[in-house]
């Protein structure tokens, strides 16, 4: 496969992903174009994102310096035109909505050269779908799901049967060189880390709504359980060290921890108006009193600071 070099990226899309995935691209060098229909999401991105690049220098993730230089690289711009003219990659972050994630597919692929590859930051989507209209080199559209918010979280997937697997790999080792930890799977509905992520929200509902324990339970398990080990072993290793090792870990599980559950694999938990009051009263104790932004300001440094001693530790 021959190399690609990378220049210029641009961001369809500036709400929280847009934003976030601009910051990753600028601080790694690319020039940056950030693109949005008129709105105060427009006018406000450059400011949101100079905020992101602060906290990460404040953070020590970046030098100090890197926020200026950062900052020169963002072009914002209401013209898909002018956004996509001589990019390198695209990414969209448009709102999750198939028809609008097809129309803007369908504009991108006419406007940009039949090589450069097309992102989509989508959830759960699969871009056959995303693409389906698509008759300008398909073979160039895959999704590129983040973690939010990316430029703290490296995580990102990439699949789509149908692109081409050079494509693919392109993407993935553009995004590994600018810090991005990437991996690809076959094309299904939430893709890998949303179909983890589902089957622990819905365990976390069923618990609440069985009143087998309450919401705090449930966040002490993970917080002060489980996500202690989770930054740096999953499920595997944790089974590798559960036992005298994975092999022996799979072969318990399956002996004596599985049939327990079995018979409870086909719940589904569905809830009302009243649940949610409930979760959302019992939750309240869990912020101590600070205010959404406060708390999320609060795990943007937990994990940042998580992340720097994962990177430390190595
Ligand atoms: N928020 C998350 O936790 C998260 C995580 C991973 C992936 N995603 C995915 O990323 C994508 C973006 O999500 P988000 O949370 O950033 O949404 P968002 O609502 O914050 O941003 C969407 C942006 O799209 C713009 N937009 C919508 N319609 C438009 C149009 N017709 N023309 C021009 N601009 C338009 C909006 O103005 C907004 O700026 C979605 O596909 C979402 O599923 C979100």
């Amino acid at each position: 496969m021959k190399k690609k070099t990378f220049k210029k990226v641009a961001v369809i899309g500036c709400g929280f992903i847009g934003y976030s995935w601009g910051v990753v691209f600028a601080r790694n060098g690319l020039e940056t174009y950030m693109y949005n229909r008129k709105s105060p999401t427009l006018d406000s991105v450059k400011e949101r994102m100079g905020q992101a690049l602060k906290f990460l220098a404040d953070e020590g993730m970046i030098e100090e310096r890197e926020i200026e230089e950062s900052l020169n690289r963002i072009h914002t711009t209401d013209s898909l035109e002018e956004a996509v003219a001589s990019a390198d990659y695209i990414q969209e972050c448009m709102w999750e909505d198939l028809p609008l994630k097809q129309d803007i597919f369908v504009k991108l692929t006419e406007l940009a050269p039949a090589d450069v590859a097309i992102g989509s930051s989508c959830s759960g989507l699969k871009i056959s779908d995303i693409a389906a209209n698509v008759k300008n080199h398909k073979e160039r559209c895959i999704v590129a799901h983040p973690t939010n918010p990316p430029h703290l979280i490296p995580f990102m997937e990439i699949s789509g049967d149908a692109a081409s697997q050079e494509i693919k790999d392109q993407v993935f080792a553009f995004m590994e060189s600018i810090g991005q930890k990437p991996i690809q799977c076959k094309e299904v509905y939430g893709y890998v880390l949303n179909r983890i992520q589902l089957s622990l929200i819905q365990e976390a509902l069923y618990l609440v709504k069985e009143d087998i324990c309450n919401v705090e339970a449930v966040e002490r398990a993970l917080t002060d359980g489980l996500g202690l080990r989770w930054a740096f072993t999953g499920p595997y290793g944790v089974e590798e060290l559960n036992s005298a090792n994975l092999r022996e870990g799979l072969e318990k599980y399956k002996d004596y921890m599985i049939h327990f559950f079995t018979e409870e694999q086909e719940k589904v938990c569905d809830y009302d108006q009243a649940f949610i009051d409930k979760c959302v009263s019992g939750f309240t104790p869990i912020m101590e009193g600070k205010s959404h932004e406060e708390y999320l300001k609060w795990r943007d440094q937990m994990v940042t600071r998580t992340r720097l001693l994962k990177e430390k530790s190595k």
